[in-house]
């Protein structure tokens, strides 16, 4: 039998159990992974509280890391025993995102890893950092990986480069540690002096309170010379958007991966077209990026920033410390 957590029909962060269930079995190009870990993500929290609606049964968590426990004998590459970790999205092997490359996404439209045992689409799968604990794998196929891309793939930023990063989160926390082993500076801002204490710490060059200093641009702009930074990340939504379109430099790159804030933004159209400012969304990214990421932790002894471990029973209050905001980094769940 396996533990697994599958949502309600009206799911909330009151209503997740961990129920029981046969033990999957791979078929044909497929891997059951005996998973140890798995992390939260603001996206797995929107799935848990029924904000992106699902099926009843539905799986819930886009992360996992475990070692392979069986696999159909047509897969090569792989042995049982192997640490492994899933992806964001299954079918996205390599190559730019397309409809369908996207159309598979862990513990949104395809069953997640909040089961101990699960079974993936042997392509999805990619090889664990060498000597890191399955908790601290699993916090790597999503923020890790959208932290790389958003810095290296997307922003192609280069050592010497400036970079806005909002709050103190898994996904923030990952781009201050991949930005100071390239050799990109960084202004960090977020709720907390604390937290910003603890960010100078780990390397932020510059940090700036958004809740004591909401008009934080002047500031930003200041910090790097009055130039403004080339990569802007925006996480807040309406709370944030023209404030880091502000921040960013003439010709700069505003990248918004999401919304912890209700409402859409405005556009600040006249700062937007008269400083050349280039918007793109983004989502984490492929396979292939993950091992071009794994490559890069590895050679620069990089590892995650675990805030706290819950097991799986109290995966409703694991997203509960993440929505308090008290925590830095990645949480991460164990099984
Ligand atoms: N598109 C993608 O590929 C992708 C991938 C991963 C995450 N995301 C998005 O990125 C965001 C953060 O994800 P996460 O996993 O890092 O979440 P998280 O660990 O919960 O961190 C969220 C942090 O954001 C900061 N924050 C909240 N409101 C803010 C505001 N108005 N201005 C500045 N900072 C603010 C807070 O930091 P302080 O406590 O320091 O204030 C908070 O701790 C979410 O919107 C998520 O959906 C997108």
């Amino acid at each position: 039998m396996r533990n697994f957590i599958g949502l309600t029909e009206r799911p909330s962060l009151d209503n997740i159990a961990v129920t029981q269930g046969p033990v999957p079995v791979p078929g044909p190009g497929e891997v059951l992974v005996r998973v140890r870990a798995t992390s939260l993500n603001y996206h797995d929290y929107l799935v848990v509280a029924g904000f992106i609606p699902q099926p009843a049964g539905r799986i819930p968590m886009s992360d996992g890391a475990g070692e392979i426990a069986a696999l159909d004998p047509g897969v090569k590459g792989w042995r049982v025993g192997d640490r492994v970790m899933g992806a964001f999205f299954p079918d996205w092997v390599d190559g730019p995102p397309t409809d369908a490359n996207n159309a598979a996404i862990s513990g949104e439209t395809v069953d997640g890893f909040a089961a101990d045992h699960v079974v993936v689409p042997a392509h999805s799968l990619s090889a664990m950092p060498a000597g890191w604990s399955f908790a601290e794998a699993a916090t790597l196929p999503c923020a890790g990986l959208t932290a790389w891309r958003a810095l290296r793939v997307e922003g192609r930023l280069e050592a010497g480069a400036t970079v806005l990063l909002p709050g103190s989160g898994g996904l923030s926390v990952f781009m201050l540690q991949i930005a100071k082993a390239i050799g990109i500076r960084t202004v960090m801002i977020s709720s907390s002096d604390d937290k910003l204490a603890r960010l100078k710490e780990l390397g932020a060059d510059h940090g700036i309170n958004y809740r004591s200093l909401p008009d934080w641009a002047p500031a930003v702009r200041e910090l790097t010379g009055g130039r403004g930074v080339d990569l802007a990340l925006d996480i807040g939504g309406q709370s944030t958007f023209a404030h880091s379109v502000a921040a960013c430099r003439m010709g700069g790159h505003l990248l918004v991966v999401g919304s912890t804030s209700n409402g859409a933004p405005e556009l600040p159209l006249r700062d937007v077209v008269m400083r050349h400012i280039r918007i793109g969304g983004m989502a984490v990214g492929s396979v292939a990026h993950l091992a071009d990421l794994v490559r890069f932790v590895e050679a620069h002894a990089i590892r995650p920033v675990i805030d706290r471990d819950f097991p799986l029973a109290e995966l409703g209050a694991a997203f509960r410390h993440q929505l308090s905001g008290a925590h830095m980094g990645k949480i991460t769940v164990s099984l």
